[in-house]
């Protein structure tokens, strides 16, 4: 479980304090699927680095497990617990080989290398990526980077993964593979947190977080969330397509039920 206790966080920069988060409350449960959406700099980034230590609080507290994160004797057992991937495969790739790199955190942590081989294989399988293990990354597409890169967190068995807009840089092939991933890791039980800017693979979570100005202004279901289709246009983010479109067609006269969100949904009601 984490717990974030009026979460602050300010950079100070030689312009002045900038506030990224301005006071967070918040509850995410073991096995929960929460999507994090709102425009650039709304905070996003800031928040998903506060899950693992990468960011200590400037005010108030997050607890991974019951753990503070700022507290120092914490740090391990909070990265133990929290896993992140990040948008740019290529910074997080660091070994020449893939299947060193999948080994790359297991080998900081001393563990046996038979062990640590059993591990790796077996999460370059959960992202079909075997065939590829003796591959140099840089010969792999954006996709397949980034299930490397997921792999890697596989391998380290962390009980929640965030992810932050592990998708913005890939075509819709990889966009695709990636979810399918994130979507079997929470199947088997993993608590994912998932940074997005892609509304249709927000709808997919559990629950959402909107957020804005380093706020958490909204903290719903995808479906009460993505129907506001006027919320969504004055913060400035599209509804998923079928959605927006149910919205135009209501517009036009058409007498749909409230709150389609999916394509399937929209087919069925003009029926
Ligand atoms: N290293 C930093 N130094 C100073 N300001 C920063 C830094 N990183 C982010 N910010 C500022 O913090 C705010 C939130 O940024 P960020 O968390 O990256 O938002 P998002 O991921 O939603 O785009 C923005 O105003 C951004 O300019
Ligand atoms: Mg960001």
């Amino acid at each position: 479980m984490i717990r974030a206790e009026n979460l602050r966080h300010v950079y100070k920069t030689a312009a002045g304090d900038n506030v990224a988060l301005d006071g967070l409350n918040f509850t995410i449960c073991d096995g929960e699927f929460v999507a994090i959406i709102g425009t650039n700099g709304s905070g996003k980034s800031t928040l998903a680095k506060h899950f693992n230590a990468l960011l200590l609080p400037t005010g108030g507290k997050i607890f991974v497990d019951g753990l503070d994160t700022s507290d120092e004797k914490n740090l391990w057992r909070v990265r133990e617990t929290v896993g992140m991937v990040f948008q740019n495969p290529d910074s997080e790739i660091v070994a020449a080989i893939v299947e060193d790199d999948v080994a790359f955190g297991l080998e900081n942590l001393g563990i046996a290398p038979e062990k640590i081989r059993e591990r790796v294989d077996l999460a370059l399988d959960a992202v079909n990526m075997s065939d590829y293990k003796n591959f140099a990354p840089s010969k792999l597409s954006g996709g397949q980077k980034q299930r490397i890169a997921i792999a890697g967190v596989i391998a380290m068995n962390t009980r929640v993964i965030v992810f932050d807009e592990p998708t913005a840089m890939l075509d819709p092939i990889g966009r695709r593979e990636v979810l399918t991933m994130v979507k079997r890791l929470h199947a088997q039980g993993k608590t994912i947190i998932y940074i997005t800017h892609f509304m249709d693979e927000a709808a997919q979570a559990q629950r959402v977080f909107v957020m804005e100005g380093g706020r958490i202004i909204r903290d719903d279901t995808p479906r009460n969330i993505f129907t506001d289709v006027k919320e969504m246009k004055r913060l400035g983010l599209d509804a998923p397509v079928a959605a927006e479109l149910a919205a135009r067609l209501r517009r036009k006269g058409f007498k749909l039920p409230p709150k389609i969100l999916t394509a399937d949904e929209l087919a069925e009601a003009l029926q």
